[in-house]
């Protein structure tokens, strides 16, 4: 691929992706693919004297095995898999108490919003919403009972970026809080908040890693080891542990993931330059175009991209948006992204569609923004379908 300036990536990464809590020798039987242990009880050799594993909620071979490769991929030391991303989301905030404050980017997945506004809230939780990209505003809104600053980097739907390493040094002086990074949009390929300071990263797994559109799962990675106990307590504690099934095609998803995200970038950024062009598009965002406010900060904390972006249609409205997906023939329209179809969505009525109004006029997030995820079909393809489908629209 080009050299478009990004950071260089690290060379071992496929390896780990594919080798780290894999290990044969794990196994009686020396299997070089990891079986899917679908036992939910382990036998045991007295009461209390069991060798590793226990009950399946508490620990998993299956799911140990992918938690290990999970780790690796982030250069975390601890790796742990959830039900879904929200479940991951949700046991993480089970690390706080009554009182507790939370600092949240303002702009993120509709399903975080919803559960920190509706739900946290009715635990006794404190949460306030600040942009991010301005860590100064970070800085502004921590207070002395502050213990989690959530952010998500890039945007979802908006694409805007945060410095992690900026927002994790205040969090760092603060002393008391941690920081978490949603970084379901770069999976661990293009992007690893721990090594720019983060304490926490976490996954919508459903997305990217899994890729194949047919697994919800979620993960959390840290070197914190005070953090990963608590988790480990908490996660056995709820009890939204991924079945071994999933836990199996997670762990095989993994070893394509390079191979994937590669692909996903080629696509996302030639249908970015194309759109860009386009006389039925208003505006494009994608931080790989130079014209990204933050496409230097790209460069600095990222080593590529996803396939995702968005676009205003010409129009800006709803009508206009609606004719457009109708039109689509490669593209579905539907929630999700990550997989390696193509789909696009119109987040003010479908993923963002909890986000109250005011929140999404402020954000930009109008009837006329369209999220697009690029798959892995062929480049013109896309350009194709786009093209055809922006034409029919706009021109009839
Ligand atoms: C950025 C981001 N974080 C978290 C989630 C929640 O993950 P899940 O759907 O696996 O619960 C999503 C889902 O779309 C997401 O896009």
């Amino acid at each position: 691929m080009e050299d478009l300036g990004y950071l260089k990536n690290d060379p071992t990464f496929s390896s780990r992706a594919i080798h780290d809590g894999n290990e044969p020798e794990q196994w009686s039987h020396l299997a070089v693919v990891p079986p899917i242990s679908t036992a939910t009880t382990f036998k045991q050799n007295g009461p209390a004297d069991f060798k590793m594993f226990e009950y399946s909620r508490s620990g998993n071979p299956t799911r140990n095995c992918l938690e290990k490769c999970l780790a690796s991929t982030e250069n975390a030391e601890f790796g742990l898999a959830f039900a879904s991303g929200l479940a991951a989301t949700t046991t993480l905030t089970h690390t706080l108490s009554a009182g507790d404050h939370i600092v949240s980017m303002d702009d993120l997945y509709g399903g975080t919003n919803r559960y920190f506004r509706h739900v946290a809230t009715r635990f006794g939780l404190e949460i306030d919403f600040v942009d991010a990209c301005y860590p100064k505003k970070v800085e502004a809104a921590m207070k002395t009972n502050t213990k989690m600053v959530w952010i998500e980097t890039p945007t979802n739907p908006t694409l805007k970026l945060v410095d992690i390493a900026a927002v994790a040094a205040i969090v760092k002086k603060h002393g008391s809080s941690f920081l978490v990074v949603d970084n379901t949009f770069m999976s661990p390929y293009f992007q690893r908040p721990l090594d720019l300071g983060a304490d926490l990263v976490l996954h919508s797994v459903t997305k990217y890693i899994n890729g194949h559109t047919d697994v919800i799962m979620g993960a959390i990675c840290t070197n914190r080891s005070d953090l990963h106990e608590q988790l480990r307590f908490l996660q056995n504690s709820i009890g939204p542990v991924p079945s071994p099934f999933d836990c199996y095609l997670v762990n095989r998803s993994l070893k394509t993931l390079a191979l994937r995200m590669e692909q996903h970038m080629k696509n996302g950024l030639a249908v970015a330059k194309f759109l860009e062009t386009h006389s039925c598009v208003e505006k494009v965002i994608h931080p790989g175009l130079p014209s990204h406010p933050q496409h230097e900060l790209s460069k600095r904390q990222c080593f590529g991209h996803s396939g995702m972006l968005s676009f205003y249609i010409k129009g800006n409205d709803l009508e206009t948006s609606k004719k457009f997906f109708k039109h689509l023939k490669v593209f579905t329209l539907a929630e999700s992204l990550g997989g390696y179809e193509s789909l696009c969505e119109l987040p003010s009525v479908m993923t963002h569609a909890s986000v109250p109004k005011e929140t999404r006029d402020k954000l930009g997030i109008t009837d006329g923004l369209i999220r697009i995820s690029c798959g892995l079909e062929g480049t013109d393809d896309l350009i194709n379908d786009l093209d055809q489908a922006l034409k029919a629209v706009i021109l009839q």
